[in-house]
């Protein structure tokens, strides 16, 4: 080794220890007699000092450094003179006098401060992410992640799982996301498809009788970015054999309780995680992933406003829609602006219009006021809980509608009044999903999580009657507004598998087609089996209170999916296409 000691590990303890360091230059200040440098290595920094008693070789080699230069340095460690110390730094009560100081290597100046927590354009972070990544905020948050995984396998192990790997390549299905595929040389025209999630796979291992199997699995989907996704990303995927919902429900919370404080300062808001079925969840949060750690619930107006004068609350109350609303507790004073925005995020998720109630100390503000009587506006405020100073936001119309207008404006008001506490996990499990929802584009029915997904027991008649009502074996767990991770309890029967590929609006020839081998696995004695997959990256972003998974991703994609340091996506060669029958146009004028 180049080094007998971490820079970040001297102590006072250490003093008069001889060591040898390597690492970076973090800082230099040179005060004519007396130059100090920075050293960095990943544990942290260390001062080092040169001074009148420095030999010269060292000193000049010194006097070269330039940020991000690569030294090594042989010294021996002191305590620094009293009231010098930097209490703000772990080795700030010693610094180290250098003997002999190497330059390993030189670098050229950083595209943008190292030594700084600047906030830096993102693709310049990108472009040049292996220096992004020597940042302590990035170490840190790499760090956690490697403490995250370490935690969760031996969690695992400890409980009965083995982790097993499956195959990159396997074969496209049409359910779920559009496939990233990868060109067969040896079977020209034929293509692999990079796995979605290793679903099919993970209840095969169940078919062979693994029992508890998990993998820190990579996953592939094509499909839009967002903050909380990437083109790849990482699952912890599990599942196990002979259970029913509560196993893995219980497994996944004594997780997460045990993994949170053991890789982090945020604390779990409560266990046992509270339990909401989706529609309790899009009632009462607007969303099916709500941010638990503020209340600010949505109260259901309908049968109350239906028997009021106001002609919208009547129309929609009789149409079959609901009338919403919720308390923006100390926004009674909200100018028109404000107001104006919040009606502005209340239509773009949908909604024809907001009507708001604005309540100071004996005068109310609203424009519904002049179709409502004094009792009815009375009512309305008094469900609501309006206090004076505060604002009531009702929204009118389809249920869907209503729960996303207002599960819009519960976010948009839990971070404008700072209602929830960075410093904690609302972790909760959403249940009782439906099993199927109608997709008007193609004409059926699709799976709301996958078609593997289990229907409660009691729902299975409906399943060719009425698919739209049944409800399905299948939770989420949520934490902070963000879906950390789903699962559930398979069908593990040949028959009702085919039934749910029918309901699906797939024949049985095109089910033998494309599912045969998992048709076919579970007549060789499937156990009954379930599981989970959260999203390691989502996890960790949460774990780090980071506002974006790339953050706590080593290399991730933009946006628009590329790699802006490798370059990738990229063209290949002629000769490359030729090899996988391939030919390429550039995109026709008007092609999407
Ligand atoms: P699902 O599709 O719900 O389930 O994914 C499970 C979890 O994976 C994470 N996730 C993502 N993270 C980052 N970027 C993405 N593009 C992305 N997509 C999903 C989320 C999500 O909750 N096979 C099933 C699981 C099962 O039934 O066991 C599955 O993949 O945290």
């Amino acid at each position: 080794m180049l080094k007998t000691h971490q820079c970040g590990e001297l102590r006072a303890s250490d003093a008069g220890a001889e060591v040898t360091l390597a690492g970076w230059v973090h800082r230099r200040r040179d005060h004519g007699g007396l130059l100090f440098f920075d050293l960095r290595d990943r544990s942290g920094l260390v001062q080092v000092v040169c001074n009148d008693g420095t030999p010269a070789a060292a000193r000049q080699a010194a006097n070269e450094l330039r940020p991000e230069y690569v030294v090594q340095v042989k010294g021996t460690v002191a305590r620094r003179p009293q009231g010098l110390e930097n209490p703000d730094l772990p080795t700030g009560a010693v610094e180290v006098q250098a003997g002999d100081v190497t330059i390993l290597n030189t670098a050229r100046t950083p595209v943008f401060y190292i030594n700084e927590d600047d906030d830096v354009d993102e693709a310049l972070r990108l472009r040049y992410r292996y220096l992004d990544l020597r940042r302590p905020r990035m170490q840190r948050n790499i760090v956690l992640r490697h403490e995250t995984v370490r935690c969760i396998r031996n969690y695992l192990a400890a409980q009965g799982f083995i982790e097993i790997e499956t195959p990159m390549l396997i074969r496209s299905t049409p359910e779920g996301a559009r496939d990233y595929v990868v060109p067969s040389r040896l079977h020209p025209g034929c293509f692999y498809a990079l796995p979605q999630s290793p679903q099919q796979l993970k209840q095969l291992l169940m078919v062979a009788g693994f029992e508890r199997y998990f993998q820190i699995a990579r996953c592939f989907r094509d499909e839009d970015q967002r903050a909380d996704r990437q083109p790849e990303f990482t699952q912890l995927d599990l599942e196990m054999s002979f259970v029913d919902r509560e196993d893995v429900l219980q497994l996944t919370e004594g997780l997460f309780t045990a993994l949170v404080p053991a890789v982090s300062d945020k604390k779990v808001m409560r266990t046992p995680f509270p339990r909401l079925t989706y529609a309790e969840a899009m009632a009462r949060y607007g969303s099916d992933k709500p941010d638990l750690r503020f209340g600010l619930e949505i109260v259901d107006l309908t049968a109350q406003a239906a028997q009021t004068g106001f002609q919208v609350f009547r129309d929609v109350a009789g149409a079959g829609g609901v009338v919403r609303g919720l308390r923006a507790p100390g926004c009674g004073g909200y100018t028109r602006k404000q107001l104006q925005e919040l009606t502005d995020l209340a239509v773009k998720n949908g909604a024809r219009g907001l009507v708001w109630i604005a309540c100071a100390e004996g005068e109310v503000r609203s424009p519904a006021a002049k179709f409502l009587s004094e009792g009815e506006l009375a009512g309305i405020m008094a469900a609501l809980g309006l206090e004076p100073g505060d604002l009531g936001l009702i929204v009118a119309g389809a249920e869907t509608v209503a729960s996303a207008a207002l599960g819009g404006l519960r976010s948009e008001l839990g971070a404008r009044l700072k209602l929830a506490d960075d410093g904690v996990l609302a972790f909760a499990w959403v249940l009782d999903f439906p099993l199927l929802e109608w997709n008007p584009d193609e004409g059926r029915y699709q799976a709301v999580h996958h078609p593997f997904t289990a229907p409660l027991d009691e729902d299975l008649p409906y399943l060719e009657a009425d698919p739209g009502r049944v409800r399905a074996k299948a939770y989420d767990v949520v934490a902070n507004g963000y879906e950390v991770g789903g699962g559930s309890i398979r069908i593990h029967r040949c028959s009702v598998q085919e039934r749910m590929f029918r309901a699906i609006g797939l024949s049985d020839e095109e089910a033998r087609a494309q599912f045969g081998h998992l048709l076919e696995a579970f007549e060789f004695g499937a156990p009954p089996h379930g599981g989970i997959a959260p999203g390691i990256d989502r996890l960790v972003m949460l774990l780090a209170g980071e506002p974006n998974i790339r953050e706590v991703i080593a290399f991730p994609k933009t946006q628009r999916a590329a790699d802006l340091m490798l370059g990738s996506p990229a063209c290949i060669s002629e000769r490359q296409l030729r090899e996988l029958y391939i030919e390429s146009r550039p995109r026709a004028n008007g092609e999407a």
